[in-house]
């Protein structure tokens, strides 16, 4: 079976000291949920397919979680609510935080992955999240669409991971986010960070970065259970 899932609780500290709790449906095994998906293209002769079809949707990723614990330190609302984008969304962890935390926004997650949407819907119901506050839509960055009404705040976490990406991301978000909003992501120091902090440097949008030590992805099994990885956060906008 390929998308074997496990239930986990997240759980984010809360700038006065509390944490709010999520419960988060998530792939059992990221790297052998890759592996039996390569098998299955094979057999049908998609191989071609695996990077578009790479399920790196499947967990969360330290970069949700340092992106959740800024938005809860620095809250995106602002009075009568905010329209608030997040691109490349895999499990929504940062999106699903502010629907449950925000009173007045409207939050709405994209992801391009056909299998997004089906682990969202579980763990909207897990969580009890309204859609008054949230909703999904399919989204792929490298081609947004041209009627969508642009956002106050626009967000990602863990999405610089392919040499296109700093390029590609830099120029949907700056179409995406109104004149004077704020686009904020998360990385945990990945190779092209430099070059999409260029991009966006290159388009009239600047931010110096805060890292949040957050607990490291048990998932991909590359570090024990209780070590932290350093995530940096950049909350651009036009000086
Ligand atoms: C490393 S995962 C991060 C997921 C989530 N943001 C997190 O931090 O846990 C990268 C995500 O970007 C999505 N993605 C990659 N290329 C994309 C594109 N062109 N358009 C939309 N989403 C994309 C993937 O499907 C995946 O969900």
């Amino acid at each position: 079976m390929i998308w074997e899932t496990k239930v986990t609780l997240e759980r984010i500290q809360l700038p006065e000291g509390n944490f709010l709790s999520l419960e988060i449906e998530e792939l059992v095994n990221l790297e052998a949920t890759i592996d039996a998906l390569f098998i299955e293209l094979e057999k049908t002769g998609e191989s071609a397919l695996l990077e578009e079809l790479c399920p790196y949707f499947g967990c969360v990723w330290p970069s949700a979680r340092g992106l959740t614990e800024y938005l809860l330190e620095h809250s995106p609302e602002e009075k009568g609510g905010t329209r608030i984008l997040e691109v490349g969304c895999g499990l929504a962890v940062p999106s699903l935080a502010l629907a449950k935390h925000l009173k007045f926004s409207k939050i709405i997650a994209t992801d391009f992955h056909p299998e997004v949407p089906k682990f969202l819907a579980k763990n909207i119901a897990r969580n009890r999240i309204s859609s008054d506050r949230f909703n999904y839509e399919p989204l792929d960055w490298r081609n947004p669409p041209e009627n969508l009404a642009r956002f106050g705040v626009v967000m990602g976490s863990d999405v610089l991971y392919e040499k296109a990406h700093p390029a590609d991301l830099a120029e949907a978000l700056v179409r995406l986010v109104k004149p004077l909003g704020r686009v904020i992501i998360a990385d945990p120091g990945r190779p092209y960070l430099p070059v999409f902090v260029e991009e966006m440097n290159a388009r009239g949008f600047f931010a110096k970065p805060r890292v949040y030590t957050v607990p490291a992805d048990p998932v991909r099994g590359e570090t024990l259970p209780h070590s932290t990885k350093d995530v940096q956060v950049f909350d651009f906008r036009k000086p």
